[in-house]
């Protein structure tokens, strides 16, 4: 056995216990799989009193987290803190300022800070690995940067978020609103106490934002993306949809047009029941990549969990005992490119649409004559009486240019008819 690789661990909480407990439970196997032993030498979090259940007496306590990375005695730092700036981020300079290897599951400072690290890990020759930042326990990045290394992708579309999935599933399994279910998912654990960063699709943007990158070889640019959230989502549109034979599910989408843009949105979105995604429910995440040699490639599993997530960041850790290297995103910096990104205006999809419309005579020509004053053509209409005055009018558009489809429904919102704000959602096939 050779030489033994030792870590330092910033951030003790769910993940970071998982990390310890495996590490130490696995001990054996993991150092006949990488031919060497992994050693925890110190560790970082805020109380030194807490009983995480886990024996720390013989590793050494640093008070200040990014005190690790000067550690004479750690080759490898992790970090499982979180957050995007503050201590996150000034570890991660000064682990790999210092020649360290540097795993994370921390998207956030991936997703806005990952090309500058990347920068300071090539040129310091070290490793920096973040598989569990996408997909938690889905080894989604190493699947995307080694096993589809010879394809060309087109486009990504992925359930990144958990607490998001496990929101709409319970109200399309219960038909309760969005509001109670996500008391109870804050009960449950599922979602934080303030649950903005996931119900408003920001954490699905910076998970989308590095997927996006490996895939098409481009700079993260999570500014870029046009983030819409599930908090306006409405039982009522599950319900449609359902009938419809689609399901609604929080995606992040990025796609190559032919203009060679790239599309990087996240939004609540129908698919079709049959869609390789469509049954990911609760707090199960899944990505599905179309490549050009393998064609699509679909992976489903735990997005998070203090062990599901602690699998994705050993693999990481392994990868540097066993001195396998990658790019951290994929290729080199120097090659990555600036890509174009497309407004989201300009986005050509099909829409479901549902207006609430008085019931009377002449409402359904009215508004179809709207929708072709802006050239907008739609397939399926369906109507339904909410009571006896006013009604549900669901359409399906065709493939359509955004700013067309938003310009009719602005025109129809002006008409005496139309009893509140039409609702828009994004169809995927
Ligand atoms: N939870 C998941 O399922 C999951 C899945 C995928 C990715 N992630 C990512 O993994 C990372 C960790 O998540 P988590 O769920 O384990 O978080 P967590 O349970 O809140 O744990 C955070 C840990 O960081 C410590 N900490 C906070 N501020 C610190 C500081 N300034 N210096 C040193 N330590 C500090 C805390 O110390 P105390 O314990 O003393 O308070 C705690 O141990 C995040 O980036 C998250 O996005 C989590």
């Amino acid at each position: 056995m050779s030489n033994k690789l030792n870590i330092a661990i910033a951030g003790l909480g769910t993940v970071g216990v998982g990390v310890f407990k495996i590490l130490t439970r696995e001990k054996e196997l993991i150092s006949r799989r990488t031919g060497r032993e992994i050693e925890i030498v110190a560790v970082s979090a805020q109380n030194k009193d807490k009983d995480r259940g886990i024996d720390l007496s013989n590793i050494q306590w640093l008070d200040n987290a990014v005190d690790l990375a000067s550690l004479d005695n750690a080759d490898l730092l992790v970090e499982l803190v979180g957050g995007s700036d503050g201590t996150a981020k000034s570890l991660a300079e000064a682990t790999l300022k210092n020649g360290k290897h540097f795993v994370t599951a921390n998207k956030a400072l991936i997703a806005k800070h990952g090309f500058n690290l990347a920068e300071l890990a090539e040129k310091n020759n070290c490793s920096l690995l973040f598989d569990a930042a996408v997909a938690g326990g889905v080894p989604v990045l190493k699947t995307i940067k080694e096993g589809l290394v010879a394809n060309n992708i087109s486009k990504i579309s992925g359930i990144l978020n958990g607490t998001c999935n496990f929101i709409i599933s319970v109200m399309s399994k219960t038909g309760r609103a969005f509001d109670d279910v996500l008391r109870e998912a804050q009960d449950k654990g599922y979602a934080e106490a303030d649950p903005s960063f996931d119900i408003d699709g920001i954490d699905t943007a910076h998970k989308l934002t590095i997927l996006s990158s490996l895939c098409f070889g481009t700079k993260p640019a999570f500014n870029k993306a046009y983030i819409e959230g599930i908090r306006n989502l409405k039982i009522e549109d599950i319900n449609f949809a359902k009938k419809l034979g689609f399901s609604i599910k929080l995606l992040g989408v990025s796609n190559i047009l032919d203009n060679k843009e790239v599309e990087l949105r996240v939004h609540p979105t129908l698919i079709s029941q049959n869609h390789e995604l469509a049954n990911v429910e609760d707090a199960l995440g899944g990505i599905k990549v179309e490549c050009d040699a393998l064609g699509p490639l679909v992976m489903t599993g735990a997005g998070a969990g203090m062990y599901e997530t602690a699998s994705s960041v050993i693999a990481d850790i392994c990868d540097v005992a066993a001195e396998r290297k990658t790019f951290p995103l994929g290729i080199s910096v120097k090659n990555l490119e600036q890509a174009g990104y497309s407004e989201i205006e300009d986005h050509s999809g099909e829409y479901y649409l549902r207006f609430e419309v008085k019931d009377e005579d002449g409402v359904l020509s009215s508004m179809a004559s709207l929708f072709s004053k802006h050239g907008v053509g739609f397939g399926k209409v369906t109507q339904e009486a909410i009571d006896d005055k006013s009604a549900n009018v669901i359409l399906l558009t065709h493939k359509e240019t955004e700013k067309y489809v938003v310009e009719s429904l602005k025109d129809i919102e002006k008409e005496d008819y139309c009893l509140s704000k039409p609702i828009m959602i994004r169809i995927e096939r």
